[in-house]
C-alpha cells in the first residue's frame, strides 16, 4: 500500500508481508545471479562511493561491501520497518555499511558525492512522475562519469513472461509498473540526462522479465 506521508510502496505492498521478502526473492527471482551480474558491470573500484537506491532488506548492499570491501557503500529506503531487517542483516557481519531513510526523489545527498548508484527492483514502485525525479536526483548526486546500474522489470521477451508479469502488476499497482511493461526505462533515463545508456542482460523468472541497465552521467571526475 501506498504510503502517502512518504510515497513509497513497501517491498511486498503490505508492511505485514515484508518479512517474507528475502526468502520469496530469492527463490522467485534467480536473486544471486542477477545481483552478482548487476554488481559485476559496475566495476566498482577501492575508495569509490556506492549507494544501493531503495536497497530494502539490504541483499545487494551487502553483496558490493562483500566485494569490494575497500568500497564506501550506503543503502538508502524508504520504508524504516524494511530497514530495521536491513540494520539486523548488517549487523550481524559487522560490515561498515551506512544506512538512510529517504525518499528516492529528494535524496539527503550532496551533489556529486557517488561514483556509483546501484538499484535493484525499486523504480517500478514510483509513479512516472517519481521516476523521472528519482532519475534526474540521482544524476545530480553522482559524479561526473558516474554511473548508474539497474536491475528491474522490463519488456516481457514473450507471452508467458507478459502474463508471469501481471502478478507483479497486481501486487505493485497497474500504473506503477506501465513503463517497465513497455520497456520505458532506457528512454527515461536518456530523458534525464543520462548517456551510453544500454540494456546489458535479461533473465526470464516466474514472475516475468527482469533487465539489467547500465547509464552514465556526462562529463569526466576531476
Ligand atoms: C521490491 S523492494 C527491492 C529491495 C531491494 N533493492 C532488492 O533488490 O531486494 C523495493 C524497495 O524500494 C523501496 N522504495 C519504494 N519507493 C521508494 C522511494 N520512493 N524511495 C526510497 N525507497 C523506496 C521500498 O521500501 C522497498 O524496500
Amino acid at each position: 500500500m501506498r504510503n502517502s506521508a512518504n510515497e513509497y510502496i513497501p517491498a511486498l505492498k503490505y508492511n505485514r508481508l515484508t518479512a517474507f521478502y528475502d526468502p520469496l526473492i530469492r527463490w522467485a527471482l534467480r536473486e544471486d545471479t542477477f545481483k552478482k551480474r548487476l554488481i559485476e558491470q559496475a566495476g566498482i573500484q577501492a575508495g569509490q562511493h556506492v549507494l544501493d537506491l531503495g536497497c530494502g532488506t539490504a541483499t545487494l548492499t551487502l553483496l558490493v561491501k562483500r566485494n569490494y570491501p575497500a568500497s564506501a557503500v550506503t543503502g538508502l529506503d524508504g520504508d524504516p520497518n524494511i530497514l530495521r531487517i536491513a540494520a539486523a542483516k548488517i549487523a550481524q557481519t559487522g560490515l561498515d555499511i551506512r544506512l538512510d531513510c529517504g525518499m528516492s526523489f529528494d535524496l539527503p545527498y550532496a551533489s556529486e558525492s557517488f561514483d556509483r548508484v546501484l538499484s535493484s527492483l525499486m523504480l517500478h514502485h514510483l509513479t512516472r512522475a517519481n521516476r523521472v525525479r528519482t532519475l534526474l536526483d540521482v544524476l545530480r548526486v553522482l559524479q561526473p562519469g558516474g554511473e548508474l546500474h539497474i536491475a528491474d522489470w522490463g519488456k516481457p521477451q514473450n507471452a508467458w513472461m507478459r502474463a508471469a508479469f501481471c502478478l507483479v502488476q497486481i501486487l505493485d499497482g497497474f500504473e506503477t509498473t506501465a513503463d517497465s511493461a513497455k520497456g520505458l526505462l532506457p528512454e527515461l533515463m536518456r530523458e534525464a540526462g543520462f548517456e551510453d545508456v544500454q540494456q546489458t542482460d535479461q533473465f526470464a523468472t516466474v514472475l516475468g522479465t527482469l533487465c539489467l541497465y547500465r547509464a552514465r552521467k556526462p562529463g569526466v571526475k576531476v
